[in-house]
């Protein structure tokens, strides 16, 4: 899989002749050039805090955003720069695919920083799996998303005096009632990365937290024969079937392909009224004025209110040719620090990575959230689709086959099933550092 995911990079690399990236881009010695796919109101905020708060210690954060929710199109940009040997200095490098570039020596080792900043004793060990190649911290984290959230707008709800829903009887209920007063029940994007969000998550409700790690972090065949599959396939066609707007209304019709920001949008506006995302979207009702446990109710989708399907946002340092390497380690040393921590999180919609913030200055969702993650006896689950799990080629296979079937009325959900099955075997075994 790695030579796959990063073929002509790994190639070029190997070739002789072809040396290893020596430059990269930035100019002055105190800026910093960030490769990263943060660009919607929220995200973009989340990121001139950053930006705010690395000048205050002198570094300029020189921005290299690449638009495109998910990450999609930011990945490809990385590898086509590092060929080019333009690799910035600083790039969102999530989950699985690090240990690929660190491998091939792309990657400044923060283990110096680390240490000095007792990063193993103040981060959670989810976190520290998650920067650590082959015992080298690798990356600095910024903060943990949870994926399996079922976000409802209060006061449609209240308008229509619809009882709030939390299990799947409610939900279908409640659609019903929605679309009979001209409410579209639910916020759905075709775009592919988005229907596997969904997907994972009502995967999560339908397999529970053993069998989706056995098959998603231990990648046991065997598990991908389970009913739950087929279920959690037919599930994911009755929530978007919910999706659909009603007739005679203005969003009449079944969904399209749109950007996450734009269902935040109808959502916020109450023209639709459920959604299920990660919570960076909570991030963008933020900056729309809307406050969680307010304006709108954060639940887990059915089935996983006791579990936490994460993923953690990263930034690794570009080795290049080491001559920004001391302003790279103090930005490291700026992210994982309790202020900045607060800072970002408030904005961005995730939560500290570290366990002694003080969370209760964030909204109830996010002190949810974060109290969920930090307790031992919870099910921790990694996103498969936002790179938590699988590597890149993998991951994106799987997004594909989720889609097709999303997108194709007349596939059943038993033949998805037996797609997913093919594709797995043809993937072969695990063979990336195993997901906490
Ligand atoms: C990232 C988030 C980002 C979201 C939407 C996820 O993969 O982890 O930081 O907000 O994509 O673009």
């Amino acid at each position: 899989m790695c030579a796959l995911a990063l073929f002509p990079l790994a190639a070029a690399l190997a070739t002789p002749g072809i040396a290893a990236p020596s430059a990269t881009s930035g100019d002055a010695s105190n800026e910093l050039n960030v490769l990263h796919w943060w660009t919607s109101a929220s995200e973009r905020a989340a990121a001139d805090h950053v930006a705010a708060r690395m000048a205050e210690v002198g570094l300029r954060w020189v921005d290299g955003a690449v638009a495109g929710g998910g990450g999609g199109a930011a990945i490809k940009v990385l590898n086509e720069r590092t060929l080019r040997r333009m690799a910035p200095k600083v790039a969102q490098l999530n989950g699985q695919s690090m240990s690929e570039w660190a491998d091939m020596g792309l990657l400044l080792d923060l283990d110096n920083v680390a240490q000095r900043r007792n990063w193993s004793r103040t981060m959670f060990p989810q976190v520290m799996a998650q920067l650590t190649v082959r015992d080298h911290v690798v990356a600095a984290p910024l903060g943990i998303h949870r994926i399996n959230n079922l976000y409802l707008n209060k006061a449609v709800f209240k308008q229509h005096k619809i009882e709030l829903p939390s299990d799947w009887a409610g939900l279908e209920r409640a659609a019903q009632a929605l679309r009979a007063a001209g409410v579209t029940p639910v916020a759905f994007s075709d775009e592919p990365w988005q229907v596997a969000t969904v997907f994972e998550a009502l995967l999560l409700g339908e397999a529970g937290p053993a069998l989706y790690r056995r098959m998603m972090v231990q990648r046991e065949l065997q598990a991908f024969d389970d009913p739950a599959l087929e279920r959690s396939f037919k599930r994911l066609r009755d929530w978007r079937n919910m999706a659909t707007g009603p007739a005679g209304t203005s969003q009449n019709g079944a969904p399209r392909e749109r950007p996450w920001t734009e269902l935040v949008a109808d959502f916020a506006a109450g023209r639709s009224a459920m959604l299920i995302t990660g919570d960076w979207a909570r991030g963008e009702l933020g900056t729309l004025g809307l406050e969680g446990g307010r304006d709108f109710e954060c639940k887990a989708v059915p089935g996983t209110a006791q579990a936490h399907l994460y993923s953690i946002d990263t930034l690794a340092m570009l080795a290049g040719n080491l001559s920004s390497q001391a302003e790279q380690e103090k930005m490291a040393e700026l992210l994982g620090s309790a202020a900045l921590q607060l800072g970002y999180n408030r904005i961005k919609g995730s939560v500290p990575v570290r366990r002694d913030v003080p969370v209760d200055e964030l909204d109830l969702c996010a002190q949810q959230s974060f109290k969920l993650f930090a307790n031992p006896n919870t099910p921790r689950v990694p996103s498969l689709v936002h790179r938590m799990a699988f590597e890149e080629v993998g991951k994106n296979a799987v997004i594909e086959t989720v889609h097709r079937f999303a997108l194709d009325p007349n596939q059943t959900p038993a033949a998805a099933q037996r797609k997913l099955q093919g594709l797995l075997r043809a993937l072969g075994p695990k063979s990336v550092k195993a997901a906490s």
